[in-house]
């Protein structure tokens, strides 16, 4: 078993570079299965989601060769539909979207059920709603998800009842070689939806309004390969600002995109951090006094939620009373516990936790239970009297390039051990 163990204490200082974002990444690498030529992605980050889903391409018949640490070729013109491995679609969100790209592709999907974070109920509704507005048939239960169409999809008018990031990108999949046009309204405006419209634009797609509520897609007969490289990880460098902001440090975080970062910079200056921006940096300069905010997450341009554990580990180092409000997910205070373990005073109350700060923290035996926790576990530790150590690190992998080399690049004493089972 792996774990990362962390002494605290030390406050971050120094220079990281930030990796392509995963979240980004993912759905560019599905919609490779549109296009029967080579695709040379850049700028991917090296973690387990992305390796995994490289992974279950080439079971389907891609050939897929990393060229190097950041860059791999994809080649999906002899992937089979509907032969992706079940116990590897299970392990991640991600895999849903080769529901669009299958449908998009072969008029028919059948792919198994997601898995991903345990947020509460995760249902794919407006997912299914888009596929049968665009004219396909689908069957779903909790293994597998199918669909059938006679003529592939066509074009259609959709209106989310809900903001969706991944029901947002299944769709402009799908349509992207649909008979004729379809529009999306409500749609989701993060910045990885503008990542994948450039990506299929590049590859001679017609997608127009992305990053705005109102997607507009102009079906095209096929697409071409291209090369193209993804946008940095704003959660990732999010999550080192306030690892800068919570230790009193100040590092310079290298390839990001600041405007992507506003939501996140103007809550941890609000804290009384210092966020300086750059052309393609940012520098955050953390200090003694912490003070308390109110946070509640929203879709982009709004607080993201995937933030939302690291801003909860600053926020029990403010002076006072903060409010954190999940507007998001049903359930994403799993990891409270874990941090009351290290001496933390929250209460959870539905979807908001009340953070009484300035209790100082303590090393404990943690868990990672998701991701994004699992990170905000490192933060607090690296904020703790004494050594934490955290388990279940696989799921910090899943999206963290090489944390613990950036983060002892930073001076912090941390490390990942591997034990005996
Ligand atoms: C993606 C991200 C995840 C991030 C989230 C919100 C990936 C791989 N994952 O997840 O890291 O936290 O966006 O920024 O990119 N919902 C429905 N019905 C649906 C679809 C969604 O009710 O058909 C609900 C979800 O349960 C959730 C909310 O809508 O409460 C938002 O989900 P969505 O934006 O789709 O998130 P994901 O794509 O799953």
């Amino acid at each position: 078993m792996d774990k990362i163990v962390v002494r605290g204490g030390a406050s971050l200082h120094g220079s990281v570079e930030i990796s392509g974002m995963k979240n980004a990444a993912l759905p560019i690498i599905y919609a490779c299965v549109l296009v029967e030529d080579k695709c040379i992605i850049e700028n991917v980050p090296d973690v387990r989601d992305v390796a995994l889903s490289l992974n279950i391409l080439r079971e389907m018949g891609a050939t897929v060769n990393r060229i190097d640490k950041t860059t791999v070729e994809i080649d999906c013109t002899n992937v089979r539909c509907g032969t992706s491995k079940a116990e590897l679609v299970q392990k991640i969100r991600a895999s849903y979207y080769l529901l669009g790209s299958e449908f998009g592709r072969f008029g028919r999907a059948y792919v198994a059920y997601p898995g991903g974070c345990d947020f509460g109920g995760r249902p794919i509704d407006q997912h299914i709603k888009g596929f049968e507005l665009l004219g396909g048939t689908v069957k779903a239960d909790c293994e597998h998800v199918e669909i059938e169409s006679d003529h592939g999809p066509c074009g259609t008018s959709i209106f989310f009842d809900i903001v969706t990031v991944g029901a947002t990108i299944n769709v402009m999949l799908a349509a992207a070689m649909a008979e004729g046009t379809t529009i999306i309204e409500n749609a989701a405006r993060e910045p990885h939806i503008v990542d994948l419209a450039n990506f299929l634009n590049t590859c001679g797609a017609r997608i127009s309004g992305a990053g705005t509520d109102v997607i507009k897609i102009k079906g095209v007969d096929s697409l071409h390969g291209c090369t193209y490289a993804i946008i940095p990880d704003m959660i990732e460098a999010g999550t080192y600002m306030i690892a800068a902001a919570a230790t009193g440090g100040c590092i310079h975080l290298t390839n990001v995109i600041p405007k992507h970062l506003e939501c996140i910079s103007s809550k941890i200056e609000e804290t009384g951090a210092v966020v300086d921006e750059y052309d393609d940096s940012v520098v955050v300069t953390g200090k003694p006094s912490i003070r308390k905010a109110n946070v509640k997450t929203h879709p982009y341009p709004g607080f993201p939620t995937d933030m939302q554990p690291q801003m909860a580990v600053l926020l029990c180092l403010a002076n006072g009373v903060s409010y954190v409000s999940e507007g998001v997910y049903e359930k994403r205070f799993r990891y409270v516990e874990e941090l009351i373990k290290m001496g933390a005073s929250i209460k959870v109350n539905g979807r908001t936790a009340v953070i009484e700060g300035g209790k100082p923290l303590h090393g404990a035996d943690v868990v990672a239970v998701d991701l994004r926790a699992g990170v905000a576990m490192i933060i607090a530790a690296l904020c703790a009297e004494g050594t934490t150590e955290i388990s279940q690190i696989h799921l910090i992998e899943r999206g963290y390039d090489d944390v613990v080399g950036k983060l002892r690049s930073m001076g912090a004493d941390i490390e990942k051990v591997s034990y005996p089972d």
